[in-house]
């Protein structure tokens, strides 16, 4: 059995890994080994069968004794932890949550759905270390799979609704409590009928520009607004979210010749857990709708093809029903005005599951087979 290392299983990331793994018995295939930064020495978590105490998570010469090392505890432990590792002459492999190494070019993305082949060339090839991909890329992916792996796709925009969970914890925190407040301010006028909408409106907004709504991790209110900038500001203009679209996808679909161009705005709302995307895609050819849903629909067993009518996109493509689901749906699936070979589309994912979580311990899956 492969000794397998656990770091950061405690955070948000880690623990829907956690989740994932004991669901799907993983841990019955190997010898896992639970590290910490803070704990050493500690009782590791409960996964129905006798562990070791909590080793320390800096400590090269543990670590070296891994077969395989899995992170979620962010990319500030990875840029630290391992080039020491590698360094000293670690041989094993290195599974990762953090962006820091993705596109280092002895590191793959892995989304094996969709770059399965990516995954085991790399393999052959003698690849030891395997990144998660960001979680609207590998959302988009997994979506629209069919569509890029038949070649369709000439270019797209991609642009996204995402989710408070992808800032972290204390940004779903922060939401609710901001949701609390905005409640709070006008929970005796919402109480009467017949009070006048235009005046709890006004406190809503009053309330929201007050210095006592809490914005310490998002910075301004999203509850009731939302922002539309996510991660760090590049020089070309684009957000580091926005330019992690077209760079990831095609080096996750290995595509080495021209780059497919995806780009789009990112922008934050008020959703717990799922980001949501709006896609214009300009197809090479004009292909009929109903082909491209059963194109979409044949690539893997997650993607979930909602027909363009209200009634089912409102019951099956929003956050309420993907959240804390595997299922990426994906409608809203139409020709656009523009011609016939462009189409819209919308998808919806769960970006702690395949968004984060999932490929990871699919990742090691493949290494076990
Ligand atoms: N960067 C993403 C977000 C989450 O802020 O929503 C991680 O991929």
């Amino acid at each position: 059995k492969h000794t397998v290392g656990l770091v950061g299983w405690r955070g948000m990331v880690g623990s829907v890994l956690m989740q994932r793994m004991r669901e799907e018995k993983d841990f019955d295939l190997i010898d896992p080994v639970f590290f910490s930064t803070s704990q050493t020495g500690q009782a590791g978590p409960d996964i129905g069968k006798d562990i070791s105490l909590l080793q320390d998570a800096n400590d090269i010469e543990s670590l070296k004794k891994m077969d395989v090392i899995i992170t979620c505890q962010g990319g500030d432990y990875t840029k630290a932890i391992y080039p020491q590792l590698r360094n000293a002459g670690w041989k094993g492999y290195w599974i990762d949550a953090a962006s820091s190494l993705r596109m280092d070019k002895d590191a793959i993305i892995v989304l094996d759905p969709v770059n399965q082949k990516v995954i085991q060339q790399g393999l052959k090839d003698g690849v030891k270390t395997f990144v998660g991909g960001n979680c609207t890329v590998s959302l988009m992916l997994l979506g629209l799979g069919g569509l890029f792996e038949k070649g369709h796709i000439e270019w797209m925009t991609s642009m996204t609704y995402q989710a408070a969970s992808g800032g972290g914890a204390r940004h779903m925190r922060e939401l609710i409590n901001q949701m609390g407040l905005l409640h709070g301010s006008v929970a005796s006028e919402l109480a009467d009928p017949a009070s006048a909408i235009l005046e709890i409106d006004r406190k809503v907004a009053e309330q929201m520009r007050s210095s006592s709504m809490p914005v310490d991790q998002f910075g301004v209110p999203l509850a009731g607004s939302l922002i539309p900038y996510i991660d760090s500001q590049l020089e070309n203009g684009q957000s580091r979210e926005e330019w992690k679209a077209q760079a990831e996808t095609n080096k996750i679909l290995g595509n080495t010749g021209a780059p497919i161009p995806v780009d789009g705005l990112c922008v934050r709302i008020g959703a717990m857990r799922c980001h949501s995307q709006a896609f214009t895609i300009k197809l090479n050819k004009d292909i009929p709708v109903a082909d491209i849903e059963g194109i979409l629909a044949q690539h893997n067993d997650w993607v979930n093809v909602v027909p363009n009518d209200k009634e089912a996109t409102m019951k099956g493509l929003t956050p309420t029903v993907a959240t804390g689901t595997l299922n990426v749906p994906v409608g809203r699936i139409r020709k656009l005005n523009m011609g016939p070979e462009y189409i819209s589309a919308f998808s919806v994912g769960d970006q702690l599951l395949w968004g984060a979580a999932e490929p990871l311990r699919r990742m090691l899956r493949i290494l076990l087979e």
